[in-house]
């Protein structure tokens, strides 16, 4: 065996050359890697005794790509697209052997070699556009030529991957292997050279890119227009993909280069390469260690059948975890399972699930009105009303049913969970699991450190969610926790806004625009105007209550700061409501006034940077990039903006703090700038700086 650089060797199998990379934890296509392959290939074409090369990677996987960190670094030579120019030109066959993920940059690796085999298990995929480039090693250019550009275009514009049967059928890779990869691609190997099977270059493939009809371009961005909104990376893979079809190899390879150096210098990728690693942080926590012990979770008790406990159940049914769901009394037991299951009816509609599935993942679930029948479950999750009384009381039967070293956690959403964890006499094994609606979907889960939280406790917590394919934020005791916390800040500013004399139509435009699915008030109708009000105590004091009062619900009875049509979401204007508001301000004393969309972003954003500046200080959050996740995967933040805190290195704290500093001066202490703010300005540092 040549070790040729520490992280690539060549060894021989007889004729075959193995070229083994070896670059823990991924095999990211780092400088020595690429160093390696180019000298390895050179290397084995040079050798007489070498007549073809397996390319194949040690560890958990196949190459992941280039390496993210190098990016917005110097480059390297020798560059990816110069190596796989190497290869492809390689007068040897090379043969890919894939397991794991074959992504990025190690999928261009294997694209650019002569022949490709894999393991059942190995996944395919381009997910540059997922950090906000486009495969920039010949992928645009390749792809197409191998598959054609309709079936190339999905995988390069969504970054989704496929598996290996599929990748078979589409024809990128040429044989499936059973049982040890390596020697299955040394046999293989030897049956190209016995059969003398011409090489086959994809860069000189034109079958699959003649004749190409145009509208596919145009019909691929109709697509995109509706799920990449505001994304950049996605068009020019189009692009890319187009050019393959319309330019000879070099002329495209140059094409892509020129498009993923532009991205790759833009704001959108700094954004999604911040963010890929900001949700790998958020689940280092500095005085837990990787190796904490953890609770065995095999069985979960929910309490409350509602919007949340029935979402939760479906969390762990779906990963095959059993779930006791306790109610009040049977019909609304009966009316949780039955929305459960129509949930699920719905998916398997859609063919996502088998009607058998459907039966084994309701069999999963017992329900029952009995809390007694909790008394062997590992984990409770209580999920009933947001009243701290009834919590209070039901932590306290909680901590006489269930068994020694069972976890007690709460979903609250603002309460305190110190408060709770009290009454029972084991504060150590309470901790808030804070997930958001609808749970069954959203990603997004607050795990609250009580305390007195024991760190097996919150380990297990923080294993659990990646269980049950969440992403878990460590957050600490205080109101609304860090999301709705932050959330507060815009929603007090669209109501005053509003008042001021913007409409609920523009301000909802301006945030939309900015990248969130939707305005903030058209949510409001979306949630209910109602949530959280009562006809008894409601006095005209706000405009939630006048609305109220007048019938305006929301969309849930066609009418709320929109009208909406019978069966419809879609919102339309209420000159009636325009009015109210109208008639409301007066009486408050607002005299309305044109509001620009900037002063919009800045009155709806910033505030919520401030919050985070002050959940930082107060250790609520673990690191400004946690915030962040919380942000993109629970509120709907635009990724390509990476989230509040990274939003406002992006803008400057020097402005946002004298921005802040006028709106106090102005509009009164809702703007008063905390401290850590003031600081990291003072010291001309940045919040990345805390990460
Ligand atoms: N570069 C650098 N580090 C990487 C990496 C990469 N491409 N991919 C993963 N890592 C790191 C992670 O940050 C993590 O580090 P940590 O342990 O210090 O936190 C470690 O590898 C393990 O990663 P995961 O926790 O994500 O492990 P999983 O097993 O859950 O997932 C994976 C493995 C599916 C490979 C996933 O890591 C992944 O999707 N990686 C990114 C793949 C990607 O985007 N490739 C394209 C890169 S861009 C490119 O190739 C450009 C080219 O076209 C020129
Ligand atoms: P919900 O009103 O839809 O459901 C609560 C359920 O609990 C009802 O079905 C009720 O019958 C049941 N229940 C009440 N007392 C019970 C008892 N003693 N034993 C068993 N079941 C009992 O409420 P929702 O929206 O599901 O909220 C539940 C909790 O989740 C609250 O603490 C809320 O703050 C929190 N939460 C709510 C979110 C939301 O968007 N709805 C988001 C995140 C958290």
């Amino acid at each position: 065996m040549t070790a040729i650089t520490e992280a690539v060797s060549l060894e021989k199998e007889g004729e075959i050359g193995m070229l083994w990379i070896d670059n823990p934890p991924v095999n990211a296509l780092g400088y020595p890697v690429r160093k390696g392959m180019q000298d390895g290939i050179t290397m084995a074409m040079k050798d007489n005794g070498i007549k073809a090369v397996v390319v194949i990677c040690k560890g958990r996987t196949f190459c992941a790509g280039a390496d993210i960190r190098e990016f917005g670094k110097p480059p390297k030579e020798p560059h990816l697209p110069d190596v796989l120019t190497t290869f492809d030109q390689c007068t040897k066959p090379i043969i890919a052997a894939v397991h794991g993920t074959a992504f990025g940059g190690g999928l261009e690796t294997a694209l650019s070699s002569h022949f490709r085999v894999a393991v059942a298990s190995a996944q395919f995929g381009l997910p540059e556009v997922k950090l906000g480039l486009l495969p920039g090693a010949g992928g645009t250019q390749r792809l197409p030529r191998l598959i054609g550009p309709e079936k190339a275009l999905p995988m390069i514009a969504t970054g989704n991957p496929i598996g290996a049967a599929q990748a078979l059928k589409e024809g990128v890779i040429d044989e499936i292997i059973d049982g040890d990869l390596a020697k299955g691609a040394v046999a293989f190997a030897k049956k190209v050279l016995a059969e003398k099977r011409p090489m086959r270059k994809v860069s000189a493939l034109t079958d699959k890119i003649s004749g190409v009809k145009p509208e596919i371009f145009a019909n691929y961005r109709k697509e995109l227009n509706k799920s990449a909104r505001g994304f950049e990376a996605p068009e020019a893979c189009v692009k890319a993909v187009e050019a393959a079809v319309g330019k000879p190899f070099a002329e495209g390879l140059k094409y892509e280069r020129e498009l993923f150096t532009q991205l790759m210098m833009g704001s959108q990728s700094a954004a999604q390469r911040y963010y890929f690693f900001a949700e790998r942080e958020v689940a280092k926590i500095p005085d837990i260690p990787a190796d904490a012990p953890l609770i065995d979770i095999k069985k979960v008790g929910i309490i409350g059948a509602g919007t949340m406990g029935g979402g939760i159940t479906m969390n762990f049914v779906n990963a095959g975890i059993p779930v006791t769901l306790v109610e009040v009394k049977q019909e609304f037991l009966d009316r949780g399972l039955g929305v459960i299951k129509k949930n699920y009816d719905i998916t398997a509609s859609k063919g996502k699930m088998t009607a058998d599935d459907v039966t084994k993942r309701m069999g999963l679930i017992k329900g029952t009105t009995q809390m007694e029948d909790l008394k062997d479950v590992d984990l409770v999750i209580e999920a009933v009303f947001e009243n701290m009384d009834l919590k209070k009381e039901i932590f306290r039967k909680l901590d006489a049913i269930c068994k020694p070293g069972a976890i007690l956690a709460t979903n609250t959403s603002y309460l305190n969970v110190d408060e709770i964890a009290a009454q029972t006499k084991r504060p150590e094994y309470v901790v808030g699991l804070h997930f958001f609606s609808p749970a069954n979907v959203m990603r997004l889960l607050e795990v609250v450190r009580g305390a007195k939280t024991a760190i097996p406790v919150l380990a297990t917590a923080m294993a659990v969610a990646k269980k049950i394919k969440k992403i878990a934020v460590m957050v600490g005791v205080c109101f609304g926790f860090a999301g709705n916390r932050m959330f507060a800040q815009r929603k007090r500013e669209v109501d005053k806004l509003i008042l001021e004399g913007a409409s609920p139509a523009q301000v909802d435009k301006v945030i939309y625009d900015f990248g969130f699915p939707m305005g903030p008030v058209a949510l409001l109708d979306l949630i209910g105007i109602d949530l959280g009000w009562s006809k008894d105590n409601s006095k005209g004091r706000t405009m939630q209550e006048v609305l109220c009062e007048a019938g305006r619900f929301g969309i849930k009875n066609g009418k709320g700061y929109y009208n909406y049509a019978e069966g419809s979401r879609a919102p339309k204007p209420a000159p009636e409501v325009d009015a109210m508001i109208k008639e409301f301000a007066a009486k408050k004393g607002f005299k309305p006034r044109a509001i620009s969309d900037e002063e919009i972003i800045q009155r709806c954003i910033y505030p919520i940077i401030n919050e985070g500046a002050k959940i930082l200080e107060e250790k609520i959050a673990v690191r400004p990039s946690d915030l962040d996740v919380i942000w993109v995967n629970g509120y709907g933040w635009p990724v390509y903006r990476g989230g509040p805190m990274f939003y406002a290195d992006l803008v400057g704290l020097d402005k946002i703090l004298a921005v802040m500093k006028k709106f106090q001066a102005d509009l009164g202490d809702d703007f008063k700038p905390a401290p850590l703010l003031e600081k990291l300005v003072k010291e001309g540092k940045k919040f990345a700086s805390l990460n």
